[in-house]
Protein backbone atom coordinates (compact mmCIF):
# COMPACT_ATOMS: atom_id res chain seq x y z
CA UNK A 1 0.00 0.00 0.00
CA UNK A 2 1.63 3.24 -0.79
CA UNK A 3 2.90 4.93 2.59
CA UNK A 4 0.26 7.68 3.80
CA UNK A 5 -2.16 6.80 1.72
CA UNK A 6 -4.40 4.54 3.51
CA UNK A 7 -6.41 6.55 6.11
CA UNK A 8 -9.87 8.07 4.82
CA UNK A 9 -10.90 11.68 6.45
CA UNK A 10 -13.30 14.29 5.14
CA UNK A 11 -10.96 16.65 3.55
CA UNK A 12 -10.52 20.33 4.82
CA UNK A 13 -11.62 23.29 2.56
CA UNK A 14 -9.69 23.29 -0.77
CA UNK A 15 -8.04 26.91 -1.44
CA UNK A 16 -5.24 26.25 -3.71
CA UNK A 17 -4.48 23.13 -6.01
CA UNK A 18 -1.25 22.14 -7.74
CA UNK A 19 -1.70 20.27 -10.94
CA UNK A 20 1.49 18.14 -12.42
CA UNK A 21 1.66 18.85 -15.99
CA UNK A 22 2.12 21.02 -19.34
CA UNK A 23 -0.89 19.86 -21.54
CA UNK A 24 -4.19 20.32 -22.85
CA UNK A 25 -5.57 17.79 -20.22
CA UNK A 26 -3.83 19.78 -17.35
CA UNK A 27 -5.04 23.41 -18.64
CA UNK A 28 -8.21 22.42 -18.84
CA UNK A 29 -8.05 20.68 -14.89
CA UNK A 30 -7.00 24.12 -14.11
CA UNK A 31 -9.96 26.00 -15.97
CA UNK A 32 -12.11 24.05 -14.15
CA UNK A 33 -10.54 23.80 -10.98
CA UNK A 34 -9.95 27.56 -10.95
CA UNK A 35 -13.57 28.10 -10.58
CA UNK A 36 -13.32 27.49 -6.70
CA UNK A 37 -9.75 27.64 -5.98
CA UNK A 38 -6.31 29.20 -6.87
CA UNK A 39 -4.49 26.97 -9.35
CA UNK A 40 -0.32 26.47 -9.64
CA UNK A 41 0.44 23.94 -12.80
CA UNK A 42 3.89 22.75 -12.75
CA UNK A 43 5.37 23.23 -15.24
CA UNK A 44 2.53 24.37 -17.30
CA UNK A 45 2.09 26.19 -19.91
CA UNK A 46 1.39 29.72 -21.43
CA UNK A 47 -2.34 29.37 -21.56
CA UNK A 48 -2.19 29.04 -18.12
CA UNK A 49 -1.92 32.43 -16.92
CA UNK A 50 -4.06 35.41 -15.73
CA UNK A 51 -7.56 35.23 -13.47
CA UNK A 52 -10.64 32.70 -14.09
CA UNK A 53 -13.91 34.53 -14.92
CA UNK A 54 -14.79 33.72 -10.87
CA UNK A 55 -11.41 35.83 -9.81
CA UNK A 56 -9.00 32.50 -9.17
CA UNK A 57 -5.61 32.89 -9.92
CA UNK A 58 -3.82 30.56 -12.35
CA UNK A 59 0.12 30.09 -12.49
CA UNK A 60 2.34 27.95 -14.21
CA UNK A 61 5.87 27.59 -12.45
CA UNK A 62 9.26 25.73 -13.27
CA UNK A 63 8.85 24.68 -9.63
CA UNK A 64 8.90 21.32 -8.72
CA UNK A 65 5.87 19.74 -6.77
CA UNK A 66 7.62 18.52 -4.18
CA UNK A 67 8.88 22.10 -3.36
CA UNK A 68 5.39 23.57 -3.47
CA UNK A 69 2.36 23.81 -1.12
CA UNK A 70 -1.36 23.61 -1.47
CA UNK A 71 -4.11 22.26 -0.13
CA UNK A 72 -4.35 19.38 -2.78
CA UNK A 73 -1.98 18.32 -5.46
CA UNK A 74 -3.09 16.49 -8.67
CA UNK A 75 -1.02 14.73 -11.01
CA UNK A 76 -2.06 14.70 -14.86
CA UNK A 77 0.50 12.59 -16.74
CA UNK A 78 0.99 8.70 -16.35
CA UNK A 79 5.41 9.41 -16.11
CA UNK A 80 5.32 10.53 -12.81
CA UNK A 81 2.70 8.72 -11.46
CA UNK A 82 4.32 5.27 -12.84
CA UNK A 83 7.80 7.00 -11.34
CA UNK A 84 6.19 7.38 -7.81
CA UNK A 85 5.32 11.23 -7.51
CA UNK A 86 2.35 10.52 -5.76
CA UNK A 87 4.25 7.90 -2.96
CA UNK A 88 6.53 11.20 -2.43
CA UNK A 89 3.85 14.00 -2.10
CA UNK A 90 2.01 11.31 0.18
CA UNK A 91 5.30 10.60 2.24
CA UNK A 92 5.53 14.80 2.79
CA UNK A 93 2.04 14.40 4.32
CA UNK A 94 0.38 16.13 0.93
CA UNK A 95 -3.35 15.38 -0.25
CA UNK A 96 -2.87 14.20 -3.33
CA UNK A 97 -5.16 12.95 -6.19
CA UNK A 98 -3.36 10.21 -8.19
CA UNK A 99 -2.24 6.81 -7.80
CA UNK A 100 1.17 5.67 -5.87
CA UNK A 101 3.10 3.55 -8.31
CA UNK A 102 1.78 0.32 -7.33
CA UNK A 103 -1.61 1.20 -8.81
CA UNK A 104 0.38 3.43 -11.79
CA UNK A 105 2.21 0.16 -13.07
CA UNK A 106 -2.23 -1.01 -14.67
CA UNK A 107 -0.20 1.67 -17.07
CA UNK A 108 3.00 0.90 -16.82
CA UNK A 109 2.99 -2.22 -17.84
CA UNK A 110 0.26 -3.37 -20.76
CA UNK A 111 1.06 -6.86 -19.38
CA UNK A 112 0.47 -6.28 -15.94
CA UNK A 113 -2.67 -4.74 -16.34
CA UNK A 114 -4.10 -7.77 -19.08
CA UNK A 115 -2.80 -9.96 -16.71
CA UNK A 116 -5.07 -8.43 -14.09
CA UNK A 117 -7.84 -7.98 -16.24
CA UNK A 118 -7.69 -11.37 -17.00
CA UNK A 119 -7.80 -12.66 -13.26
CA UNK A 120 -10.63 -10.44 -12.42
CA UNK A 121 -12.36 -11.83 -15.36
CA UNK A 122 -12.92 -8.28 -17.21
CA UNK A 123 -13.90 -9.12 -20.64
CA UNK A 124 -10.85 -7.99 -23.18
CA UNK A 125 -9.09 -9.18 -26.11
CA UNK A 126 -7.29 -12.20 -26.09
CA UNK A 127 -3.77 -11.84 -25.64
CA UNK A 128 -0.08 -12.91 -25.08
CA UNK A 129 2.95 -11.41 -23.93
CA UNK A 130 6.36 -12.16 -25.32
CA UNK A 131 10.01 -11.06 -25.14
CA UNK A 132 11.03 -13.43 -28.08
CA UNK A 133 10.38 -13.33 -31.90
CA UNK A 134 9.59 -16.50 -32.32
CA UNK A 135 6.86 -17.43 -30.13
CA UNK A 136 5.49 -14.19 -30.90
CA UNK A 137 4.74 -14.95 -34.64
CA UNK A 138 3.83 -17.96 -33.83
CA UNK A 139 0.89 -16.61 -32.02
CA UNK A 140 0.09 -14.23 -34.49
CA UNK A 141 -0.44 -16.41 -36.58
CA UNK A 142 -2.23 -18.68 -34.56
CA UNK A 143 -4.88 -15.26 -34.95
CA UNK A 144 -7.37 -14.40 -37.15
CA UNK A 145 -6.86 -10.57 -38.47
CA UNK A 146 -6.47 -7.79 -37.63
CA UNK A 147 -3.46 -8.27 -35.68
CA UNK A 148 -2.55 -5.44 -33.04
CA UNK A 149 1.17 -5.24 -31.48
CA UNK A 150 1.53 -2.71 -28.06
CA UNK A 151 4.78 -1.81 -26.32
CA UNK A 152 4.39 -3.22 -22.93
CA UNK A 153 6.26 -0.30 -21.52
CA UNK A 154 4.62 3.84 -21.65
CA UNK A 155 4.81 4.83 -25.56
CA UNK A 156 2.47 7.89 -25.16
CA UNK A 157 0.03 6.46 -27.09
CA UNK A 158 1.97 6.13 -30.25
CA UNK A 159 2.94 1.93 -29.35
CA UNK A 160 -0.04 0.03 -30.86
CA UNK A 161 0.26 -1.20 -34.34
CA UNK A 162 -3.56 -2.33 -35.37
CA UNK A 163 -3.25 -4.13 -38.79
CA UNK A 164 -4.59 -6.20 -41.72
CA UNK A 165 -1.33 -7.42 -42.82
CA UNK A 166 0.46 -10.12 -40.75
CA UNK A 167 3.38 -9.48 -42.53
CA UNK A 168 3.15 -5.68 -41.50
CA UNK A 169 2.76 -7.28 -37.73
CA UNK A 170 5.15 -9.46 -37.59
CA UNK A 171 7.72 -6.77 -38.59
CA UNK A 172 6.41 -4.68 -36.19
CA UNK A 173 7.02 -7.46 -33.24
CA UNK A 174 10.81 -8.07 -34.63
CA UNK A 175 11.16 -3.90 -34.62
CA UNK A 176 9.70 -3.48 -31.02
CA UNK A 177 11.32 -6.38 -29.20
CA UNK A 178 15.04 -5.68 -31.31
CA UNK A 179 14.44 -1.76 -29.18
CA UNK A 180 14.94 0.04 -32.52
CA UNK A 181 11.29 1.53 -32.38
CA UNK A 182 10.18 2.06 -28.52
CA UNK A 183 13.78 1.08 -26.83
CA UNK A 184 13.22 -0.17 -23.66
CA UNK A 185 9.40 -0.10 -23.35
CA UNK A 186 9.18 -2.24 -26.79
CA UNK A 187 11.51 -5.44 -25.62
CA UNK A 188 8.32 -6.93 -24.02
CA UNK A 189 5.21 -6.82 -26.30
CA UNK A 190 1.59 -7.87 -26.01
CA UNK A 191 -0.09 -9.48 -28.92
CA UNK A 192 -4.02 -9.12 -29.41
CA UNK A 193 -6.58 -10.23 -31.77
CA UNK A 194 -8.10 -7.51 -33.41
CA UNK A 195 -11.67 -6.46 -31.84
CA UNK A 196 -14.20 -4.17 -34.28
CA UNK A 197 -16.93 -1.66 -32.95
CA UNK A 198 -16.83 2.00 -31.45
CA UNK A 199 -14.83 3.02 -28.59
CA UNK A 200 -15.44 5.10 -25.81
CA UNK A 201 -13.78 6.34 -22.61
CA UNK A 202 -15.24 6.30 -19.54
CA UNK A 203 -12.93 8.17 -17.02
CA UNK A 204 -14.08 6.83 -13.64
CA UNK A 205 -12.78 8.00 -10.42
CA UNK A 206 -11.94 6.03 -7.47
CA UNK A 207 -10.91 6.54 -3.90
CA UNK A 208 -9.74 3.39 -2.91
CA UNK A 209 -12.90 1.51 -2.96
CA UNK A 210 -15.95 3.88 -3.94
CA UNK A 211 -16.24 4.57 -7.69
CA UNK A 212 -18.03 7.33 -9.38
CA UNK A 213 -18.29 7.72 -13.39
CA UNK A 214 -17.93 10.66 -14.87
CA UNK A 215 -19.48 11.25 -18.55
CA UNK A 216 -18.34 9.60 -20.89
CA UNK A 217 -16.46 10.45 -24.22
CA UNK A 218 -15.27 9.64 -27.48
CA UNK A 219 -11.44 9.93 -28.87
CA UNK A 220 -10.31 9.63 -32.35
CA UNK A 221 -6.73 7.77 -32.08
CA UNK A 222 -6.07 8.15 -35.44
CA UNK A 223 -4.05 11.23 -37.03
CA UNK A 224 -6.34 11.63 -40.12
CA UNK A 225 -9.97 11.53 -41.23
CA UNK A 226 -11.98 8.27 -41.74
CA UNK A 227 -9.23 6.58 -39.32
CA UNK A 228 -6.33 6.74 -41.47
CA UNK A 229 -2.74 7.86 -40.45
CA UNK A 230 -0.78 6.58 -37.54
CA UNK A 231 -2.24 5.76 -34.08
CA UNK A 232 -1.58 9.10 -31.57
CA UNK A 233 -2.33 10.29 -28.49
CA UNK A 234 -5.82 11.47 -29.48
CA UNK A 235 -6.79 14.01 -32.24
CA UNK A 236 -10.02 15.22 -30.64
CA UNK A 237 -12.89 14.03 -28.77
CA UNK A 238 -17.00 14.47 -27.98
CA UNK A 239 -18.98 14.03 -24.96
CA UNK A 240 -21.47 13.35 -24.00
CA UNK A 241 -21.32 9.79 -26.47
CA UNK A 242 -25.59 9.56 -27.35
CA UNK A 243 -24.87 5.97 -27.61
CA UNK A 244 -24.04 4.99 -24.28
CA UNK A 245 -26.52 6.01 -21.81
CA UNK A 246 -26.49 5.97 -17.78
CA UNK A 247 -27.63 1.94 -17.84
CA UNK A 248 -24.60 1.33 -20.07
CA UNK A 249 -22.41 3.19 -17.95
CA UNK A 250 -23.74 1.28 -14.92
CA UNK A 251 -22.82 -1.88 -16.39
CA UNK A 252 -19.61 -0.88 -17.62
CA UNK A 253 -18.55 0.69 -13.79
CA UNK A 254 -20.06 -2.89 -12.85
CA UNK A 255 -18.42 -5.44 -15.13
CA UNK A 256 -15.13 -3.58 -16.42
CA UNK A 257 -13.80 -1.45 -13.83
CA UNK A 258 -15.35 -2.87 -9.88
CA UNK A 259 -13.82 -6.09 -10.85
CA UNK A 260 -10.05 -4.38 -11.25
CA UNK A 261 -10.36 -2.23 -8.29
CA UNK A 262 -11.35 -5.22 -6.33
CA UNK A 263 -8.31 -6.98 -7.52
CA UNK A 264 -6.04 -3.91 -6.68
CA UNK A 265 -7.88 -3.94 -3.44
CA UNK A 266 -6.51 -7.56 -3.15
CA UNK A 267 -3.27 -6.86 -3.16
CA UNK A 268 -3.04 -3.93 -1.36
CA UNK A 269 -3.10 -1.33 -3.63
CA UNK A 270 -5.21 1.56 -2.35
CA UNK A 271 -6.17 3.38 -5.69
CA UNK A 272 -7.31 6.79 -5.45
CA UNK A 273 -7.56 9.04 -8.61
CA UNK A 274 -8.75 8.30 -11.82
CA UNK A 275 -9.27 5.33 -14.18
CA UNK A 276 -9.52 5.53 -17.31
CA UNK A 277 -11.45 2.87 -19.17
CA UNK A 278 -10.93 2.39 -23.25
CA UNK A 279 -13.94 0.25 -24.26
CA UNK A 280 -14.88 -0.92 -27.80
CA UNK A 281 -18.30 -1.59 -27.97
CA UNK A 282 -18.23 -5.30 -29.88
CA UNK A 283 -20.67 -7.03 -31.52
CA UNK A 284 -20.28 -9.78 -28.41
CA UNK A 285 -20.57 -7.07 -25.74
CA UNK A 286 -18.28 -4.21 -24.12
CA UNK A 287 -14.51 -5.37 -24.26
CA UNK A 288 -11.55 -3.55 -21.96
CA UNK A 289 -9.02 -2.28 -24.86
CA UNK A 290 -6.80 -1.10 -21.90
CA UNK A 291 -6.46 0.78 -18.05
CA UNK A 292 -4.59 4.02 -17.98
CA UNK A 293 -4.13 5.41 -14.11
CA UNK A 294 -4.56 9.35 -15.19
CA UNK A 295 -7.37 11.35 -17.09
CA UNK A 296 -7.37 11.11 -20.73
CA UNK A 297 -6.43 13.59 -23.10
CA UNK A 298 -7.88 15.03 -25.16
CA UNK A 299 -10.94 13.27 -23.28
CA UNK A 300 -10.84 15.67 -20.30
CA UNK A 301 -10.92 19.04 -22.64
CA UNK A 302 -14.51 17.67 -23.20
CA UNK A 303 -15.83 16.19 -20.08
CA UNK A 304 -14.83 19.10 -17.23
CA UNK A 305 -15.84 21.91 -18.77
CA UNK A 306 -19.51 19.89 -18.56
CA UNK A 307 -18.95 19.21 -14.64
CA UNK A 308 -21.76 21.05 -12.82
CA UNK A 309 -20.07 20.81 -9.19
CA UNK A 310 -16.72 22.21 -7.45
CA UNK A 311 -14.38 19.58 -9.08
CA UNK A 312 -11.48 20.61 -6.65
CA UNK A 313 -13.85 19.58 -3.82
CA UNK A 314 -14.65 16.50 -5.77
CA UNK A 315 -11.03 15.65 -6.38
CA UNK A 316 -10.20 15.89 -2.48
CA UNK A 317 -13.17 13.76 -1.41
CA UNK A 318 -10.99 11.32 -3.98
CA UNK A 319 -7.81 11.72 -2.49
CA UNK A 320 -8.66 11.77 0.79
CA UNK A 321 -10.49 8.22 0.42
CA UNK A 322 -13.92 9.73 1.45
CA UNK A 323 -15.84 9.87 -1.79
CA UNK A 324 -19.17 10.99 -1.29
CA UNK A 325 -20.32 13.55 -4.17
CA UNK A 326 -22.13 12.21 -7.08
CA UNK A 327 -20.80 13.89 -10.29
CA UNK A 328 -23.33 15.39 -12.25
CA UNK A 329 -22.74 16.72 -15.76
CA UNK A 330 -24.50 19.63 -17.88
CA UNK A 331 -26.55 18.42 -20.33
CA UNK A 332 -24.61 21.11 -23.24
CA UNK A 333 -22.37 18.89 -25.43
CA UNK A 334 -18.78 19.68 -26.13
CA UNK A 335 -16.34 19.02 -28.94
CA UNK A 336 -12.10 19.26 -28.59
CA UNK A 337 -10.72 19.47 -31.73
CA UNK A 338 -6.75 19.01 -31.40
CA UNK A 339 -4.34 20.74 -33.84
CA UNK A 340 -1.01 19.56 -34.40
CA UNK A 341 2.17 20.43 -35.80
CA UNK A 342 3.25 19.43 -39.15
CA UNK A 343 5.48 15.80 -38.53
CA UNK A 344 2.76 14.62 -35.63
CA UNK A 345 3.18 12.14 -34.60
CA UNK A 346 6.50 10.76 -35.94
CA UNK A 347 8.59 13.49 -35.99
CA UNK A 348 6.75 16.75 -34.99
CA UNK A 349 8.23 20.35 -35.77
CA UNK A 350 8.36 23.30 -33.51
CA UNK A 351 8.97 26.97 -33.08
CA UNK A 352 6.13 27.98 -35.76
CA UNK A 353 4.34 31.22 -34.83
CA UNK A 354 0.99 30.57 -34.27
CA UNK A 355 -1.81 33.05 -35.99
CA UNK A 356 -5.23 33.72 -34.50
CA UNK A 357 -4.75 32.15 -30.59
CA UNK A 358 -7.11 35.30 -29.05
CA UNK A 359 -9.72 35.39 -31.79
CA UNK A 360 -10.66 32.20 -31.62
CA UNK A 361 -10.98 32.77 -27.67
CA UNK A 362 -13.09 35.08 -28.18
CA UNK A 363 -15.83 33.38 -30.25
CA UNK A 364 -19.02 31.83 -28.66
CA UNK A 365 -18.27 29.05 -26.41
CA UNK A 366 -15.18 28.59 -27.17
CA UNK A 367 -12.00 27.78 -25.38
CA UNK A 368 -8.46 27.47 -26.53
CA UNK A 369 -6.47 24.73 -24.08
CA UNK A 370 -2.92 24.85 -24.81
CA UNK A 371 -0.62 22.03 -24.78
CA UNK A 372 2.70 21.94 -27.09
CA UNK A 373 3.17 25.65 -26.97
CA UNK A 374 6.47 27.80 -25.53
CA UNK A 375 6.45 31.65 -25.79
CA UNK A 376 8.43 32.76 -28.77
CA UNK A 377 12.30 34.06 -28.85
CA UNK A 378 11.10 37.44 -29.04
CA UNK A 379 8.89 37.47 -26.35
CA UNK A 380 5.66 38.79 -28.42
CA UNK A 381 3.86 35.84 -29.77
CA UNK A 382 3.13 31.85 -28.80
CA UNK A 383 4.92 29.50 -31.28
CA UNK A 384 4.72 25.37 -31.68
CA UNK A 385 6.65 23.53 -29.14
CA UNK A 386 4.72 19.88 -29.47
CA UNK A 387 2.78 17.43 -31.21
CA UNK A 388 -0.38 17.97 -30.55
CA UNK A 389 -0.04 22.10 -30.26
CA UNK A 390 -3.54 23.47 -28.66
CA UNK A 391 -7.33 22.01 -27.82
CA UNK A 392 -10.07 23.77 -29.71
CA UNK A 393 -13.00 23.17 -27.63
CA UNK A 394 -16.44 24.62 -27.62
CA UNK A 395 -19.51 23.66 -25.89
CA UNK A 396 -23.07 24.21 -27.53
CA UNK A 397 -26.54 23.43 -27.00
CA UNK A 398 -26.59 20.10 -29.19
CA UNK A 399 -23.76 18.14 -30.31
CA UNK A 400 -24.04 19.57 -33.93
CA UNK A 401 -23.69 23.71 -32.38
CA UNK A 402 -20.76 22.30 -30.21
CA UNK A 403 -19.28 20.73 -33.34
CA UNK A 404 -19.64 23.92 -35.82
CA UNK A 405 -18.51 26.66 -33.24
CA UNK A 406 -15.33 24.40 -32.39
CA UNK A 407 -14.67 24.42 -35.96
CA UNK A 408 -15.09 28.27 -36.29
CA UNK A 409 -12.27 28.44 -33.63
CA UNK A 410 -10.58 26.06 -35.71
CA UNK A 411 -10.66 28.43 -38.94
CA UNK A 412 -8.66 31.01 -37.45
CA UNK A 413 -6.03 29.73 -35.89
CA UNK A 414 -3.19 28.66 -38.48
CA UNK A 415 0.66 28.14 -38.41
CA UNK A 416 2.72 26.59 -41.22
CA UNK A 417 2.30 22.91 -41.29
CA UNK A 418 -0.74 22.78 -38.93
CA UNK A 419 -2.54 19.68 -39.30
CA UNK A 420 -6.29 17.78 -37.82
CA UNK A 421 -8.55 15.72 -38.41
CA UNK A 422 -12.17 17.78 -40.27
CA UNK A 423 -14.63 14.98 -39.38
CA UNK A 424 -14.16 15.22 -35.12
CA UNK A 425 -17.90 14.42 -33.80
CA UNK A 426 -19.30 14.42 -37.37
CA UNK A 427 -21.37 10.84 -37.20
CA UNK A 428 -22.24 11.54 -33.82
CA UNK A 429 -23.36 14.97 -34.52
CA UNK A 430 -25.22 14.20 -37.38
CA UNK A 431 -27.14 10.99 -36.03
CA UNK A 432 -28.28 13.12 -32.67
CA UNK A 433 -29.56 15.54 -35.22
CA UNK A 434 -31.84 12.71 -36.56
CA UNK A 435 -33.20 11.73 -33.34
CA UNK A 436 -36.57 13.22 -32.39
CA UNK A 437 -35.84 16.88 -30.58
CA UNK A 438 -36.79 15.77 -26.54
CA UNK A 439 -33.80 13.47 -27.33
CA UNK A 440 -31.60 15.10 -28.87
CA UNK A 441 -29.29 15.90 -26.11
CA UNK A 442 -29.00 12.90 -23.61
CA UNK A 443 -28.76 14.04 -20.12
CA UNK A 444 -25.06 12.47 -18.70
CA UNK A 445 -24.30 11.90 -15.20
P1 LIG B 1 -4.55 1.38 -26.47
O1 LIG B 1 -3.43 2.36 -26.18
O2 LIG B 1 -4.27 0.02 -25.95
O3 LIG B 1 -5.91 1.89 -26.14
O4 LIG B 1 -4.62 1.32 -28.04
C1 LIG B 1 -4.75 2.48 -28.84
C2 LIG B 1 -5.81 2.29 -29.89
O5 LIG B 1 -5.50 1.14 -30.69
C3 LIG B 1 -7.21 2.01 -29.33
O6 LIG B 1 -7.90 3.17 -29.03
C4 LIG B 1 -7.84 1.29 -30.49
O7 LIG B 1 -8.25 2.20 -31.51
C5 LIG B 1 -6.70 0.48 -31.05
N1 LIG B 1 -6.70 -0.87 -30.43
C6 LIG B 1 -6.08 -1.25 -29.29
N2 LIG B 1 -6.30 -2.55 -29.01
C7 LIG B 1 -7.08 -3.02 -30.00
C8 LIG B 1 -7.67 -4.29 -30.29
N3 LIG B 1 -7.46 -5.36 -29.51
N4 LIG B 1 -8.42 -4.38 -31.40
C9 LIG B 1 -8.64 -3.33 -32.22
N5 LIG B 1 -8.11 -2.10 -32.01
C10 LIG B 1 -7.34 -1.93 -30.92
N1 LIG C 1 -6.77 10.09 -25.55
C1 LIG C 1 -6.11 8.91 -25.17
C2 LIG C 1 -5.38 8.95 -23.93
O1 LIG C 1 -5.46 9.88 -23.16
O2 LIG C 1 -4.70 7.97 -23.65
Amino acid sequence: MSEGSSSAATPGPVRTVCVVGSGGREHALAAVLARTADVVVTPGNPGITGRSPEGHSLTSTSTSAEDLDADLFVIGPEVPLVDGLADRLRAQGKLVFGPGADGARIEGSKAFMKELLAEAGVPTARFGVFTEVGPAVEFLRSLDGPWVVKTDGLAAGKGVLVTDTLAEAEADVAAKLSGDSFGEAGQQVVIEEGLTGPECSLLVLCDGRRLAPLAPAQDFKRRDDDGGGPNTGGMGAYSPVPSVDDALVDELVAEAVAPLVEALCARGIDYRGVLYAGLMLTPSGPKVLEFNVRFGDPETQVVLPRYEGDLAALLAEVAAGALVTTPRFAPDPAVCVVLASEGYPESPRTGDPIVGLEAAGDLPGVTVFHAGTAVGADADGVVTAGGRVLGVTALGGTLKEARDRAFAGVAVISWPGMQYRSDIARLAADEAAALPTDVKVEAAR
